[in-house]
């Protein structure tokens, strides 16, 4: 019904629907435990419960709380579950989700640094704070000529820095005339799929796409890409971008970064780094290796919403010399023209990735950095090695079934003996069953089970109770191969 505020929600409805969606939400993470993990909705169910066209009058609020309930929470595959281990996690926290609550009841868009000072400043800030906290060098912080910005996704940070970096290559020709065709980018045969899009994106083509061996370990060899690198050299054609992964999602392999940043500072090729989910790791000093030789890289992503209790969208990108990305990015019309942006004092983060707008996204890292604290961190992502570590010793001592790659730290990969056929009939029936879910992927061209523990609840009892679920199952779908 029209009032004296036309059609909107009252501060004060506001505030009591508020306190209710908060409890709503505090009450899901009560019983979440309780649910199926993986959505049984088929193909179009959720669609056909929802009514055809759009109301033509408001509804009360209580209608959509209800149907959020009813029609929505069974087409949800429960990602922040104790019982979720598959894919990587995309954890959360009650700290995250306060802050992205506040970042949308301010309603910023932080494009320009004057658009909201304190969007681009307290990001800047943040990610300063994170250089320290996960050992990045010092090129990377705003205090020297890089910096971090906060990004959507990995692959679009990863897209940026391949946009940077042929640039550089080309000084900044190709900016202008398009790409010749000669430009090529290297990474293992293991390195996420973003490597296909951002190559179509940024013009290079997926033929110029140079996927490089890997050792026993799944990481890159060195040897294998300084040979690449020269047969290209030989053939005419331009190297100039190598992503190193610091923990492929396949099998969490860490490439020797120093070994090949070395060939890339040789060579004057362009390093990345993709840290997506183990950059975390780095937050405890036991694990910081991963980052050997990352003082090489001319860039360098990881996703606090991966394994850092930070909801859904945040993927943090550093440069070492920020003038080249923003001199790849920077498009100035006239409208966005303003006295800061050209007195030089201020970022304006548009120029540091592809969309132009952006939410205010540093209050939620902000918030969950200092609700926990380092050591807090710290202490929740060894619990999850630990926990991962202990699955793959049960793992280890089970005849039936086999490490399938090294596990540094919260991703076991494994698989049954009794072949691919197997394996994932194992899957299928966990996953149908509801109490877990994982999922797989190929190593040596057989069927592995991954085991990825980071979600923000998962406790011993989680995984003890996986690790019986999987042995039941393996029962049921395969003859024994043997007393364990
Ligand atoms: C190593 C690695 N890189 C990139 C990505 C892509 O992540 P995003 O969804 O942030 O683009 C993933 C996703 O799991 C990943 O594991």
């Amino acid at each position: 019904m029209e009032s004296d505020t036309g059609f909107h929600m009252t501060p004060d409805e506001f505030r009591q629907r508020g306190r209710e969606v908060v409890d709503w939400i505090a009450d899901y993470y009560e019983r979440v435990e309780s649910l199926p993990v993986l959505s049984r909705a088929k193909p179009g169910e959720i669609r056909a419960s929802l009514p055809e066209s759009a109301p033509q009058d408001g509804e009360p609020f209580d209608a959509m709380l209800q149907d959020v309930e009813k029609l929505i929470l069974p087409g949800i595959t429960h990602w922040q579950s104790p019982n979720f281990f598959a894919y990587f996690p995309s954890n959360n926290s009650f700290p995250s989700i306060l802050g992205d609550l506040l970042s949308s009841g301010l309603g910023v868009q932080g494009m320009l640094w004057a658009t909201s000072p304190a969007c681009t400043e307290l990001e800047t800030h943040v990610l300063d704070w994170l250089v320290e906290m996960v050992g990045l060098p010092e090129k990377f912080s705003s205090r020297g000529a890089g910096g971090g910005v906060i990004q959507d996704t990995a692959s679009s940070s990863s897209l940026c820095a391949m946009l940077a970096a042929r640039e550089r290559a080309t000084n900044y020709v190709s900016n202008e005339r398009g790409c010749d065709g000669r430009l090529v980018v290297y990474a293992s045969s293991q390195v996420h799929s973003w490597i296909q899009k951002a190559a179509t994106i940024a013009g290079i083509g997926r033929a110029n796409v140079r996927h490089v061996d890997v050792d026993e370990r799944f990481a890159m060899r060195p040897d294998a890409l300084a040979a690449q690198i020269e047969r290209d050299r030989k053939a005419g054609l331009v190297p100039f971008f190598v992503c190193a992964s610091v923990g492929t999602t396949s099998s969490n392999a860490i490439d020797p970064v120093r070994a090949i940043g070395e060939i890339c500072r040789e060579q004057g090729i362009w390093l990345h780094i993709d840290a997506a989910m183990s950059g975390t790791a780095a937050l405890c000093p036991e694990f910081r290796w991963i980052h050997d030789g990352v003082e090489l890289a001319d860039s360098y992503c990881f996703n606090p919403h991966k394994w850092m209790f930070t909801n859904f969208d945040c993927d943090c990108f550093y440069v070492a010399d920020r003038a080249a990305l923003i001199k790849t990015l920077s498009v100035l019309p006239e409208y966005l023209r303003n006295k800061a942006t050209e007195s030089g004092a201020v970022f304006d983060y548009r120029d540091w990735h592809i969309p132009l707008g952006r939410r205010f996204r540093a209050l939620k890292l902000w918030f969950v950095i200092r609700h926990y604290g380092v050591n807090g961190l710290r202490h929740h992502v060894r619990r999850h090695v630990e926990l991962a570590q202990q699955f793959a010793s049960w793992v280890r001592e089970d005849k039936n079934f086999e490490l399938a790659a090294p596990a540094p730290l919260n991703l076991v990969c494994f698989r049954h003996r009794g072949g691919d056929a197997v394996n994932q009939a194992i899957m299928d029936r966990l996953n149908q069953s509801g109490d877990l879910y994982l999922t797989h992927t190929r190593l040596n061209d057989r069927l592995t089970l991954r085991m990825s523990i980071g979600q923000t609840q998962t406790e011993l009892r989680h995984v003890e109770r996986a690790w019986s679920r999987i042995k039941e199952e393996a029962a049921a779908s395969a003859p024994s191969l043997g007393s364990a």
